[in-house]
């Protein structure tokens, strides 16, 4: 059985470019007891796979989650025709032995039947129901705290983890201002229920808008981004308030050398005695239940409104993963195989 899988030949250096990946094809082995055949159905393309693989040494199978099907079988767990949800890298096809979860039960890195979402769609496993749901929900709810009638801003607002996270807000009652990179993200943002929505790249006057937006200060900040815009930001959080560090994309594409240029220390963090506190979504991984069906029951009541930005075809991969750090996607972006 022939398979195709995209290899990383050197580091990325600024924007990823599609002369950095390999597409190779490979034969796979007949299976051995316990292993499974899958083939991608969906694939998804992360900011994190841009960071992370600068701490691994090319050349190597690009990482990333997947759905698949299981085509083959000689594990009981994993009959043939049933789904999976996996760390199983750009491949179209792979022979896998599924990993037993650890003693902490973080399985993240191995193979599991797809999760009951209640009749969704499968590719919501990579998304809403998937890793950036998970993220959203404990990310959010746990180092925030949201309180009813306070104020939140969200940052990266329009993607996978952020379009989640002002939805949840406005569940719980807060009241939520998103920073997104078009007009149409924006306008969407607004069809979500977010209060206002701000264009980060064309509006004149980022502190002006945000005080506007903002009348009584920020509460919550779920920090996507990092960089200038999260500084701004943070100049107007209120006493005790909570900040959520998700991600810092703003930084993943900088050339080798250049780095983030922020003012620290921040008076607004002593004086304003803000908590600040980052997170690795593998931290409530034995809690992602919880997250799941609680994501999947807003989606299927209506009060969480889903988008996928997807691209056709495995051989697009790269494209798909250079086009979601640009910005081009609006929600989850993934790639059909
Ligand atoms: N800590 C964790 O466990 C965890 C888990 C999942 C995700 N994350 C992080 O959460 C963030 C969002 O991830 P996601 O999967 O939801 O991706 P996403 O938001 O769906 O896609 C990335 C988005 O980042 C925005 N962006 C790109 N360059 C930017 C810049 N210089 N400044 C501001 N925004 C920029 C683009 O939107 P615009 O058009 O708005 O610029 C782009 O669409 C990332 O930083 C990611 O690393 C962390």
């Amino acid at each position: 059985m022939k398979a195709e899988k995209f290899t990383l030949v050197r580091h990325f250096d600024g924007y990823p470019k599609t002369t950095d990946f390999k597409l190779e094809s490979e034969e796979l082995p007949p299976l051995k007891d316990g292993e499974v055949l899958c083939e991608a159905e969906f694939l998804s393309v992360d900011p994190y796979m841009r960071p992370y693989t600068m701490s691994m040494t090319p050349p190597f199978t690009m990482i990333g989650g997947q759905v698949a099907k299981v085509v083959e079988s000689r594990n009981a767990k994993y009959p043939a025709g049933s789904y999976v949800i996996g760390q199983l890298g750009w491949r179209s096809r792979i022979v896998v032995l599924p990993a037993t979860p650890g003693p902490d039960k973080s399985s993240a890195a191995g193979l599991e039947l797809l999760p009951d979402m209640g009749g969704l769609p499968h590719s919501y496993a990579l998304g809403v129901c998937g890793m950036p749901g998970v993220s959203a929900y404990f990310g959010f709810l746990e180092l925030c705290q949201p309180k009813e009638g306070e104020t939140v801003v969200v940052t990266g607002a329009a993607g996978a983890v952020g379009s989640l996270v002002g939805q949840i807000a406005k569940i719980k009652g807060c009241r939520v201002i998103g920073f997104a990179g078009t007009d149409d993200k924006c306008a969407w943002l607004r069809e979500l229920g977010y209060d206002v929505a701000i264009n980060y790249k064309t509006c004149p006057d980022i502190d002006a808008a945000l005080k506007e937006a903002a009348p009584k200060g920020v509460d919550c900040y779920f920090d996507n981004v990092g960089g200038m815009l999260s500084h701004r930001v943070r100049q107007q959080m209120n006493l005790f308030g909570r900040v959520s560090c998700c991600g810092a994309i703003s930084s993943y594409n900088a050339k080798t050398g250049e780095g983030a240029t922020v003012p620290v220390p921040e008076p607004a963090i002593v004086f304003k005695q803000l908590k600040i506190e980052g997170f690795i979504v593998r931290r409530w991984w034995h809690r992602k239940d919880e997250a799941i069906s609680q994501m999947a029951a807003w989606v299927r009541e209506g009060k969480i409104k889903v988008q996928e930005h997807v691209t056709e075809g495995f051989h697009k991969m790269p494209q798909a993963f250079i086009g979601m750090l640009k910005g081009d996607n609006t929600g989850k972006a993934i790639v059909k195989a």
